[in-house]
């Protein structure tokens, strides 16, 4: 069965093909290498052995998109990963966001109008903003976006949700991502951000390595435990496997709806001085941090209510923090071939 991996060359995208192809899916990857390189096909063959089909299509031309699907008529599900993801970039850019995360998104839907498709979309914990209980459940409001980032999140379960209210055969699941950490066992593919790592965990990784000088922890006078923010940092081939489980179930038409919502995390929150702390623990290296302001935008506390995706999925996170963060430190050694 041929599942296209849209942004299939990036960092969820590419441990998803991976766990696609050992669950005997036929992967077929478009991408347009704005954020990623091609050797990571090769890093994915490597692990996997069956090198997955890759075509260079920018989802945002919407004819190049129009000409692909109509050379590859027997696709049956789509993952939509190609999405620009930065916050901060966002609020800087907005109409890169909106042009990349929703236009695409629009053509892409266009595009399987007529056939019996499963599409699952990459959503985000953004969408909650900060959610007045926690753990929060898919059911807590959605408050108003607090980037363009977030906003495109938001609007595209709208334009998903309306379409498929008229469109019968298209079933779709929304996975709302916390905060994805880590990499493959293997060490070949992982979060490779480029320039300066607005994320914690790789942001952590290069100050160990020494590719940065220290951590800047943003803000310890939170109402938390220990004054710092909390989130869910899941593994990201725990976060991979939830994928395959959602499109098992699309593809065996088991939703009750076709439009479905879950929340993808460990139902566990985590500080950040928790996240050095395990990190130190995990690598028996100590980390160079120090304590600034607070980061605009960010909120206290995010961490998923994973009931949903337990009961209706039959899936759960499996991997530790220490592991996840051991798999990251594992990922920044080779890739400084260290
Ligand atoms: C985590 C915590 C920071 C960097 C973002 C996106 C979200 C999703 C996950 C895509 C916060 C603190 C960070 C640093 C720090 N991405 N921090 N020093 O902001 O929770 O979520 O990534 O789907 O959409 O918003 O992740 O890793 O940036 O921050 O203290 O150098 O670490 O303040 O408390 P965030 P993050």
């Amino acid at each position: 069965m041929k599942i296209l991996v849209t942004g299939g060359l990036g960092y969820i995208g590419s441990h998803v093909v991976v766990e696609l192809q050992e669950q005997g899916y036929e992967v077929l990857i478009i991408d347009n290498l704005s954020n990623t390189s091609l050797n990571v096909l090769d890093k994915i063959t490597a692990i996997t052995t069956i090198p997955p089909v890759f075509e260079k299509v920018d989802v945002r031309d919407k004819e190049s998109l129009a000409t692909f699907f109509t050379k590859h008529t027997d696709i049956k599900g789509i993952i939509h990963f190609a999405a620009s993801k930065a916050v901060g970039e966002s609020v800087e850019n907005p109409l890169l966001y909106y042009e990349n995360n929703i236009n695409a998104l629009v053509y892409m839907l266009q595009n399987i109008q007529d056939q019996e498709t499963s599409f699952i979309f990459s959503s985000s914990c953004t969408v909650y903003g900060q959610a007045d209980e926690l753990p929060v459940t898919e059911n807590a409001p959605i408050q108003p976006a607090e980037s363009p980032y977030g906003n495109t999140k938001q609007i595209g379960e709208e334009i998903i949700r309306d379409t498929c209210k008229v469109t019968p055969h298209l079933n779709a699941i929304a996975l709302r991502y916390f905060n994805p950490i880590g990499a493959h066992k293997s060490a070949k593919i992982g979060e490779l951000p480029l320039g300066i790592p607005q994320n914690l965990v790789p942001y952590i990784t290069q100050t160990a390595i020494g590719l940065r000088e220290q951590l800047s922890v943003y803000g310890n006078d939170y109402p938390t435990r220990d004054g710092t923010a909390v989130r869910d940092y899941i593994h990201v081939v725990d976060l991979a496997k939830a994928h395959v489980a959602a499109l098992s179930r699309l593809i065996e038409k088991k939703g009750t709806e076709n439009f479905e919502v879950f929340n993808v995390g460990t139902g566990t929150g985590s500080t950040v001085l928790e996240v050095i702390t395990a990190f130190e623990k995990a690598t028996g290296k100590p980390l160079n941090y120090k304590i600034v302001g607070r980061r605009a935008g960010d909120v206290v506390e995010a961490y998923a209510q994973t009931d949903k995706a337990h009961q209706v999925l039959g899936w759960k996170s499996t991997y530790s923090l220490k592991e996840a963060l051991a798999s990251s430190w594992k990922w920044e050694q080779a890739v400084r071939g260290k």
